[in-house]
């Protein structure tokens, strides 16, 4: 799979933890950035890599920041984006058999390295269950503005 990671500064040594722990399994990873320690604005950053996921330019992606709230809230800004903000690993495998979320969003400061690549198997290996896409559907008519009632 083609994964696009991205994080702020707090993240930096999770970001490089869990970006050789995914190429050890065989994935290929696109960095976004950020790789400094210096004060970062995690919406560029849940952008750049939200932006590539909805223009299939990776199949999905991971954004780390101190809680994961930030980043993951800048990627759910961006169209067609489903990102899901776990601190435990039944839900982040929830997060794709339920919501078929292309993105996981999680926080350096929250869960350590053996959790966060919990997180990370769970979501990528669990399968979306079809039938839980009509709620999809309605999400998706919400985003327009549409009625969903
Ligand atoms: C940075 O201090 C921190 O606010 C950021 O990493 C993140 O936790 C925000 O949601």
């Amino acid at each position: 799979m083609h994964i696009g990671i991205g994080n702020d500064h707090v993240a930096v040594d999770m970001k490089l933890l869990i970006k050789a722990y995914l190429e050890s399994k065989g994935h290929t990873v696109t960095d976004f950035g950020t790789d400094s320690r210096e004060p970062a604005n995690y919406p560029i950053y849940g952008a750049r890599v939200a932006k590539a996921v909805a223009a299939k330019k990776v199949d999905c992606g991971i954004v780390i920041c101190g809680t994961g709230i930030g980043i993951g809230l800048a990627a759910n800004r961006v169209p067609g984006i489903r990102c899901a903000i776990c601190s435990d690993p039944y839900s982040a495998r929830m997060a794709k058999a339920h919501n078929n979320c292309n993105m996981l969003a999680f926080g350096a400061r929250v869960v350590g390295i053996e959790v966060a690549k919990m997180l990370v198997d769970e979501w990528l290996n669990a399968t979306f269950e079809e039938r839980h896409q009509v709620r999809l559907d309605l999400l998706e008519k919400l985003a327009k503005g549409e009625e969903i009632e």
